[in-house]
């Protein structure tokens, strides 16, 4: 994959995929980790005189065609306030994706200016499982860019996902992978390229069934797997404990207990709750008391680790030489039930190696925790895209960015 570097963009149309999906509350940014490590890339595209316009989604529009979805939103707008601030420039927001209002939008740049468009979502073609849908939108972007025109990749977050303006656009436009891009592919590469041992890797979040593929991928790599949250009720279960009405995922038992086994077979030490926050419901104010796993109440549901739980998890840590962590261990949006995804980034933020937050949640839980950015190596903008790479799956918008403009290989 080139850097900006290698392109000649004064002057240019530069169309820019970014990943500025970010959390909103209402239409209030809670989360604006994606738009500022966002922008490096725009930053620099702007320096050297490029006319930018950006393509990026937001949420997960619903409807059948543009209009529905336009209607239901979610918009832009709130981004493009935030960038604007960042930037400290007005970013104009066109009012569709790939139509009359972001071609006058292009229109409208001067050099070293920047401007969007709408969330790219609203146009139902970008997800379309079916190629020539999507090449459809693809053509019609490309076209905003006239002669000349150019395309960068930095939206490292929605790399996975085999979408218009991600995997079709850059094959009809000369191309690059933005700074965020390699930065992130570089910190991958060192997860999986000889990483220092002991490697640990720290799993949490709702399900299971998100990882299991990962972590059968990786039982050769890492030393040690930690696994908290909702993920390890279904583990404890596997391995006969009583689990209440936490998270459950029954239909992965089998898969897991697979896991389990292979994990054994290769040496790989597996660490799991043994002590759980048993409460009456999933609520802030839940009413709740610690439970020991041997030990939990069927009528109850665990919303994070125990102490003993906290304790271990940290033990397991304070050795490592690598670290990846993804996945929060309890319901840390309610500060009642925080301390577990507390204590793991407490424990991950003193180990001395390579550590990386990988993706969405957990990145969103050690900033609302107000762990300073420093405190790990690298905290990455994609979850999916992060456990999709270390699972070893090509990712779409890389073998994109790797192509030449036509899908010969570059
Ligand atoms: C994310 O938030 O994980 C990325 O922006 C990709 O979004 P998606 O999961 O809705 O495709
Ligand atoms: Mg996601």
């Amino acid at each position: 994959m080139r850097g900006i570097d290698e392109l000649d963009v004064g002057g240019k149309t530069v169309l820019l995929r970014a990943d500025l999906n970010t959390p909103l509350d209402g239409t209030r940014i809670s989360d604006d980790g994606r738009i500022r490590a966002s922008m490096p890339t725009i930053t620099r595209l702007a320096g050297r005189g490029a006319r930018i316009l950006i393509f990026a989604h937001l949420g997960r529009p619903k409807g059948a065609d543009y209009a529905a979805r336009a209607a239901g939103g979610p918009s832009l707008q709130p981004v493009a306030a935030r960038l604007s601030e960042l930037l400290g420039q007005e970013v104009p927001l066109a009012a569709d994706v790939a139509g009359q209002a972001a071609a006058a939008a292009v229109a409208g740049l001067a050099d070293g200016r920047v401007g969007m468009a709408e969330n790219v979502r609203f146009e139902p073609a970008e997800t379309s499982k079916d190629d020539a849908e999507r090449a459809g939108l693809a053509g019609r972007m490309a076209a905003l860019a006239g002669p000349g025109g150019l395309y960068v990749g930095d939206g490292f977050g929605a790399l996975h996902r085999k979408h218009a303006s991600v995997y079709d656009l850059p094959a009809l436009l000369p191309h690059a992978a933005g700074d965020l891009v390699l930065a992130e592919i570089a910190v991958l590469r060192r997860l999986t390229e000889n990483p220092e041992r002991p490697y640990v890797m720290v799993l949490g979040g709702a399900k299971p069934s998100d990882k299991l593929g990962m972590i059968a991928h990786v039982l050769d790599k890492v030393d040690r797997l930690v696994i908290g949250g909702g993920m390890s009720y279904t583990f404890l279960k596997a391995q006969g404990h009583e689990v209440g009405k936490s998270l459950l995922e029954e239909d992965k038992i089998p898969e897991v207990s697979a896991v389990l086994e292979d994990a054994a077979k290769r040496g790989v030490e597996v660490v799991l709750p043994v002590d759980l926050v048993a409460a009456t419901g999933y609520a802030p104010d839940a009413e709740h008391y610690i439970a020991r796993v041997g030990e939990f109440p069927a009528d109850r549901e665990s919303m994070d680790m125990g102490p003993a739980t906290r304790a271990l998890f940290a033990e397991k840590l304070a050795d490592a030489k690598t670290v990846f962590w993804n996945g929060p261990v309890g319901v840390f949006e309610f500060p009642a039930f925080a301390a577990g995804t507390r204590a793991v980034a407490e424990a991950i933020s003193q180990v001395s190696g390579l550590t990386v937050i990988g993706g969405g949640d957990s990145a969103a839980a050690v900033r609302k925790l107000g762990f300073p950015e420093g405190s790990f190596t690298h905290i990455a903008t994609g979850g999916g895209a992060s456990l999709e790479y270390l699972e070893g799956r090509p990712l779409p918008g890389v073998a994109a960015l790797e192509a030449a403009e036509g899908g010969a290989a570059r």
